[in-house]
């Protein structure tokens, strides 16, 4: 992969954009698929900045195909993600899409987002240094940052269209979308975490906590959007874990954990990214990349 010009806009003339996202850009294809394409973007506190990671797309888009292959026990919208058998017009722009885009089930997608935590950081552990608790769950008391959870916790976000997605308590979600929906997506949710966390175990990572997104096709509840990736996840060094501080992270938290250093508020235009920061944080997702591989396509 090369190092050089990170990919911030993908234009493909003539075909209309459905969709902008923070990362990803979303075509239509036909009534029933979509491409996603993955751009070297990177966001971070619901900001995108205006320095891209170089191939950051291409990575995320390898780390999160391969997870689709790997969990078998719940459908997901993957269609095609081999390049070379997109149709046309798609097929005229490789220099946009080759390697980061795929081909997907279009579905009406739910408007929460699926977070299962097995460690108490980012807004959880906000939440729960303000109230005791995550999204209504009372937490047991002296917890420190970045502990073990007792058992790993589903928590619901709403996916909000401006502004940041908001935790809220399970009811929330069970009278949004009714108890049964509520409660298989809280399943399968804690499913895939557990199943993730223990792969990832034995290459010496620990899934501190991580996002998933679900959609209906024909009323099915199948997973979409991307998964177990660093933009979704968060990875820990096994070895380097210690409670009581931010763990030393393969995702984005480099980039989070420089922003805390700067003056930004948060709210206005965020600061340049030194070039350090990208290379450095290009580092990590290569890394972390291999060593997915590793375990989900050992060579
Ligand atoms: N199979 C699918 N069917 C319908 N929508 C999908 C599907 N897969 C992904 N999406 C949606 O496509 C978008 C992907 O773009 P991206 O992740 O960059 O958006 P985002 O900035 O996170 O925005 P959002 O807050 O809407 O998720 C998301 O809105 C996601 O929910
Ligand atoms: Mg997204």
């Amino acid at each position: 992969m090369s190092a050089e010009k990170a990919m911030i806009s993908i234009k493909l003339p003539g075909i209309r954009k459905l969709y902008s996202g923070k990362v990803r850009d979303i075509y239509k294809v036909d009534q029933e698929h979509l491409l996603i394409v993955s751009s070297d973007r990177v966001s971070a506190f619901d900001h995108v900045f205006p320095e891209g990671i170089p191939g950051k797309g291409i990575i995320l888009n390898r780390i999160s195909n391969l997870w689709f292959r790997n969990i078998k026990f719940i459908k997901n919208h993957l269609v095609e993600t081999n390049f070379s058998n997109f149709p046309k017009p798609f097929s005229d722009y490789p220099e946009f899409l080759r390697d980061r885009s795929v081909i997907v089930k279009r579905t009406e997608r739910i408007d929460f987002e699926c977070i299962a935590r097995g460690y108490i950081i980012g807004t959880g552990w906000k939440d729960y240094e303000a109230t005791g608790s995550v999204c209504g769950i009372k937490l047991p008391a002296g917890l420190r940052m970045a502990d073990k959870l007792p058992l790993p916790l589903f928590t619901p976000a709403t996916k909000e269209d401006s502004g940041h997605d908001m935790n809220v308590p399970m009811e929330v979600m069970r009278k949004g979308l009714g108890d049964a929906t509520a409660d298989h997506l809280g399943d399968i949710t804690l499913r895939i975490y557990e199943h993730a966390r223990d792969v990832l175990d034995a290459a010496g990572i620990i899934l501190a906590d991580t996002k998933f997104e679900f959609g209906f096709v024909d009323n099915e509840v199948i997973l979409i959007d991307e998964i177990l990736t660093p933009d979704s996840s968060r990875f820990w060094d096994k070895a380097l874990y210690m409670p009581g501080s931010s763990p030393v992270s393969y995702d984005k938290q480099f980039i989070r954990d420089y922003l805390e250093t700067t003056k930004w508020d948060k709210n206005s235009p965020p600061p340049p990214l030194p070039e350090e920061i990208v290379e450095k944080t290009r580092e990590k997702y290569l890394e972390i990349m291999r060593k997915i591989e590793g375990v989900l396509a050992p060579r």
